[in-house]
């Protein structure tokens, strides 16, 4: 068989295959349309984020491997916007197309337990924590790592879902019923100084590129609000970018990844988690740099040389949850009243509290005017409320 390497880059005109069908893959597929490549997503859902900007929208269960082997003939390569697509899903796919990145860093990073067992192993720094499979480990695990804690379910997290901090013994109780007999982690909890995470990419041909640290201020275990550069010392950013190359390399990542970071309140920094894929912390670079975290995705899961990840100027970025619903739909006009300030809605059908529905993206001469112009412009989505 002649392999993708061999056959050279994919080109426009080519189709790429999307597994997932979030705002994710709706930002990768108008970074792919722009460039002239066709696009197609699967997903259990219809009229999705990604759907609405593809050429073609498959409604299909990923465990139905029919629907995914007809979907992979249909496409030259495939990529992910959500990871926690079921192993038996990849390798059905990759038995006709080349699937980028593998399912290898796919079933790495879709298992918090995994992961962190892999950062562990490879000298990467974590936080303290233990396999939780009964409550006699969560009380053993406790008395390990220490209060507080946080308790996660192993598989399937993302936006704080399946997390409870136990603080006190008072806590434990219920943080075991929240878990409903799921395999976990048992973290000890960091009081971080803050949060950052590196976006970077890795080539077909092992190329590295990196958009920086990036400072993170989460609200309820979900991103709030991203700022980049991050407020941090160079030489701790460095630090940041070093690890996650050093993650990216170990992994064999083709594709982007985010490396997410505690920053501890001595300096040290602490691999949090690692998503194979764009990630909420690098939509900035949609509006902010030469090439974008989706172009990048592109060009790496193509095999094509990866782009300049070159800042223009400080940003800042801000989510936009269905939270801001509440009183009617928020006034979209206000927030374009601010020249600096960008709109970017997923076309979710749905407003539900906590679900990502769009952001905002301001770009200022500082990432303190950014900071406080993004603030500023998404108070004045739901200004009725007042
Ligand atoms: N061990 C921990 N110590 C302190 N804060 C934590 C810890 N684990 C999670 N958090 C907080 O919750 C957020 C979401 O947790 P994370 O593990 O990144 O899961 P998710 O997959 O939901 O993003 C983190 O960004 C951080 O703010
Ligand atoms: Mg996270």
């Amino acid at each position: 068989m002649v392999s993708a390497r061999e056959k050279g880059p994919i080109l426009p005109g080519a189709t790429i295959g999307v597994l997932g069908s979030g705002q994710l893959g709706r930002m990768f597929a108008i970074a792919a349309r722009r460039m002239g490549y066709r696009v197609h997503t699967l997903s259990p859902d219809a009229d999705t984020p990604t759907g609405q900007v593809a050429d073609h929208e498959v409604e299909a269960s990923y465990d139905d491997l029919d629907a995914v082997r007809e979907f992979a003939r249909r496409v030259d390569v495939i990529t992910f916007e959500f990871e926690n697509v079921p192993a038996a899903t990849v390798e059905a796919a990759a038995q006709i197309v080349p699937v980028r990145p593998s399912g290898d860093v796919l079933h790495t990073t879709q298992h918090r337990l995994r992961e962190k067992c892999f950062l562990r192993a490879h000298g990467f720094p974590v936080t303290e924590f233990r396999h939780v499979r009964s409550r006699d480990e969560l009380l053993s695990g406790l008395r390990e790592v220490g209060l507080p804690a946080v308790l996660k379910t192993a598989g399937y997290g993302y936006d704080g879902k399946g997390q409870t901090k136990i603080s006190s013994p008072a806590d434990i109780d219920r943080a075991w019923r929240a878990l409903g007999g799921q395999e976990a982690i048992l973290e000890a909890f960091v009081d971080f100084e803050r949060e950052v995470s590196v976006v970077a990419a890795r080539g077909l041909d092992g190329s590295f590129a990196h958009y920086g640290a990036i400072e993170n201020e989460h609200r309820h275990h979900i991103l709030d609000l991203s700022i980049a550069p991050a407020r941090i010392e160079a030489k701790v950013a460095r630090e940041a970018v070093e690890i996650s190359r050093a993650v990216l390399e170990e992994l064999k990542v083709v594709g982007v990844m985010c490396v997410e970071f505690f920053l501890a309140r001595d300096m040290r920094l602490l691999v949090n988690e690692l998503a194979p894929r764009p990630h909420n912390s690098g939509h900035f670079t949609f509006d902010a740099c030469l090439t974008s975290q989706f172009e990048q995705q592109l060009r790496a899961v193509c095999g094509l040389p990866l782009g300049s990840t070159e800042q223009l100027r400080p940003a800042a970025m801000a989510n936009i949850l269905g939270d801001l619903w509440e009183n009617g739909e928020p006034l979209w006009a206000a927030a374009c009243a601010f020249p600096n300030v960008k709109l970017h809605l997923y076309g979710k059908l749905e407003a539900r509290r906590g679900r990502k529905m769009g952001h905002l993206t301001a770009l200022a001469a500082d990432v303190e005017t950014a900071r406080n112009d993004v603030l500023a412009a998404r108070r004045c989505l739901c200004a009725q409320k007042t």
